[in-house]
């Protein structure tokens, strides 16, 4: 009898037509946004395999009802809505998707940090308003990026990216923090690795890249921006919990930092009234990072490749608790 795997969102075909194509019966949500959890569990009984979104709250409790799931393949990097330590417990292996989407998201990155040292964002909008009156000698100055100081925290994939791009385009002398030590990024790039508070106090543009986890939320507050150079740029394209995002407009209009970029907010979605929408150095954008054509079809097919390679191989390609494999 064929494996059944539940689908939580409409995502690119080619994923479904992976799945049917090695012999699953698959079944897509095609709601207008995520499952409810108790929607979720109930159709995930149903099923052998989930193929799931970050918007899925995969907890304790989701495993308690549905501890029957052979794997859960994540249509993502981050997996920060699911309890691994849980699904490591009941032997269910977690997939995700790197690697795909990191230059889309380095791209994101790196546009808004141009964005936000020339206020591209607000300065759009006040010509919508009308204010676009005369040339102006003395107004709407940014600053430039060229020989400034890239700061990462967490250079993984897709800060290797943002790296690679910042050092090309700008000269950008690349400082990191990271738990390990990223040879790669210090051969290729000349990189070099710094504790986290020299990482705040010497960076111009201070991007986030790191993954949510107990650790990392809600890092970035106000004792940090206060330790930042009045002149910084603050980027997060990882995850909004990485930051206080109160903590941070007050840096911004207090002039604690210089501005900010955000693909990612605290909490998604962002009201239309947040104050950061209508700040002069800082630039919103509705968490794109991966969405483009190219790498929303190769999270497609690499979420997909996990489910069919575990019931073909017991292997998951990309597997975020590779400990649980060949227990089953
Ligand atoms: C990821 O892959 O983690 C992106 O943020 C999309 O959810």
């Amino acid at each position: 009898m064929s494996k059944k795997v539940l689908i939580t969102r409409v995502i690119p075909k080619l994923a479904y037509d992976l799945l049917t194509k090695a012999g699953f019966e698959v079944t897509v949500w095609e709601g207008n946004g995520p499952m409810t959890q108790p929607q979720l569990i109930e159709r995930a009984k149903n099923v052998d395999a989930l193929l799931s979104l970050g918007a899925d709250k995969i907890d304790s409790y989701f495993f308690g009802q549905c501890s029957h799931l052979d794997i859960i393949a994540q249509f993502a990097v981050g997996y920060d809505n699911i309890d691994v330590a849980e699904a490591s417990r009941r032997g269910i292996p977690i997939g995700n998707t790197p690697d795909v989407l990191s230059n889309a998201t380095a791209d994101v990155a790196f546009g808004l940090m141009i964005a936000v040292s020339r206020k591209m964002f607000y300065l759009h909008k006040t010509i919508e308003q009308g204010g676009w009156k005369q040339f102006e000698p003395l107004k709407n100055l940014g600053i430039e990026l060229n020989g400034k100081t890239l700061g990462i925290f967490g250079l993984g994939r897709i800060g290797m990216v943002m790296a690679q791009r910042c050092r090309g385009a700008y000269s950008m002398n690349i400082i990191y923090h990271n738990r390990t030590r990223n040879t790669e990024a210090e051969n290729q790039l000349g990189a070099r690795w710094v504790t986290f508070d020299e990482l705040l106090a010497t960076s111009d543009v201070l991007s986030v890249h790191s993954a949510l986890t107990a650790e990392t939320r809600g890092l970035f507050n106000k004792a940090c921006f206060s330790k930042m150079k009045k002149s910084a740029i603050f980027i997060n394209t990882s995850r909004g919990s990485v930051h206080n995002e109160e903590d941070l407009i007050e840096a911004l209009r207090t002039g604690t930092i210089w501005g900010a970029g955000l693909d990612v907010t605290n909490p998604e979605p962002m009201q239309p009234t947040n104050p950061l929408l209508s700040m002069p150095n800082a630039a919103i954008l509705p968490h794109i990072g991966s969405a483009t054509e190219e790498a929303r079809n190769g999270m497609a097919r690499l979420a997909a490749e996990n489910i069919i390679e575990f019931y073909k191989t017991g292997n998951v390609p990309h597997c975020v608790n590779r400990q649980v494999l060949g227990k089953n």
